[in-house]
């Protein structure tokens, strides 16, 4: 999928998994990969809303991206529906999109955009006030696609060998060639690394369905291991470096992504494997101190004891279902970012690079 062109190597993702016109979302599926490639039209709030919280779409720039979208898709319909779009309607609207999901900080930061675009415009007509809205979630989407490139050619210059991953971050989690997997991508495109290994991450396997998806149609070769391999394989000396998302990162560097990447962190520091976080700067969170503020999202029981329509677990066994955790910042070697890298992450230096 890459293009040489005078020597450059232009990465290119695997799909475009969002689009927006007129009012309406056209959305990959996500929770039908790998075995199926579904398109979804979400043409209304409570429709953007199911998807956002079953994650049809998600990984946190996607979210942001989406976030847009959903608002302009909220004030559309209620325009059509003749609601007209009075400050009320326009803060239930957001107040929806706020609430899918609690952890990704890209959501809503987008919000905060949004919300000074519509700050500006107020008392004028509806239609453009909603084309304003539209035009700024168009451009956080060229700005992801943009930090993207960044942050892979900011990365790629850190791994070698046989780098592990957990959850996604390629296209399906950010709209453009992806945070860790742009990294990876752009690393293996310079020869830098020879394979990858593939986290499944329970429960979801976002790592098992759609990282190795994106992997596949690249053309990059991976092995796919349950999360509680990832220790042996460490310990034997058959990983190079461990590189990551986040979905909200501390102003002292604490860094929320998904169940398990704190066990795959402590697992790297203790046999003295790098591990790296790779995302943008709208993921930085600079209103909290430490990742002990950030609030993690509990997610349906359900999604532990089983899968789809198939239930494992006994009936009247409950589960715990935390979708994110945090590492603390002196377990990360570096967090890479489209402004560049920020080795050994501390409070100054993140306050510094953010500039
Ligand atoms: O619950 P998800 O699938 O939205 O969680 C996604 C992740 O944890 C990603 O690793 C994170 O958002 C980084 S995406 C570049």
């Amino acid at each position: 999928a890459d293009k040489m062109t005078g020597g450059k190597t232009y990465l290119e993702p695997a799909i475009e998994p969002i689009a927006y016109e007129s009012g309406v979302i056209r959305l990959l599926d996500q929770r039908r990969l790998p075995l199926e490639e579904v398109w979804l039209d979400i043409r209304d709030l409570s429709s953007f809303d199911m998807a956002v919280r079953s994650l049809a779409v998600r990984g946190a720039p996607l979210l942001g991206i989406a976030a847009g979208y959903g608002i302009s898709v909220g004030l559309r319909e209620s325009i059509r529906k003749g609601n007209g779009l009075s400050e009320d309607i326009y803060n239930k609207v957001k107040a929806t999109v706020a609430a899918t999901r609690p952890t990704a900080r890209n959501l809503f930061d987008t919000i905060e955009r949004i919300d000074r675009v519509y700050r500006d415009l107020r008392g004028r007509d509806a239609e453009g006030i909603v084309a304003a809205i539209e035009a700024e979630a168009r451009r956080i989407h060229e700005r992801e696609r943009a930090n993207c490139l960044a942050i892979a050619s900011n990365g790629a210059t850190l791994l070698r060998g046989r780098v592990i991953t957990h959850c996604n971050t390629g296209v399906l989690a950010t709209g453009g060639v992806g945070t860790a997997f742009g990294a990876i991508h752009a690393a293996y495109a310079a020869g830098r690394i020879d394979s990858v290994w593939v986290d499944e991450t329970r429960p979801l396997l976002q790592g098992a369905r759609l990282t190795a998806w994106e992997l596949k149609r690249i053309g990059i070769p991976h092995r796919i291991l349950c999360d509680s391999a990832a220790a042996s394989l460490v310990s034997r000396g058959m990983v190079d470096a461990a590189i990551v998302g986040a979905d909200r990162i501390a102003a002292n560097g604490d860094a929320a992504n998904k169940i398990g990447t704190l066990g795959l962190a402590l697992i790297c520091n203790r046999f003295g494997v790098p591990f790296y976080i790779a995302a943008p700067t709208t993921t930085f969170d600079d209103s909290i101190r430490s990742g002990a503020e950030i609030t993690i999202e509990q997610r349906p029981e359900s999604e532990v004891m089983g899968f789809g329509k198939c239930r494992w677990a006994p009936v009247g066994s409950s589960a715990e279902n935390p979708a994110f955790d945090v590492t603390p910042a002196d377990l990360i070697t570096a967090i890479i970012t489209e402004k560049g890298i920020i080795e050994k992450p501390n409070p100054t230096k993140i306050a510094a690079s953010m500039g």
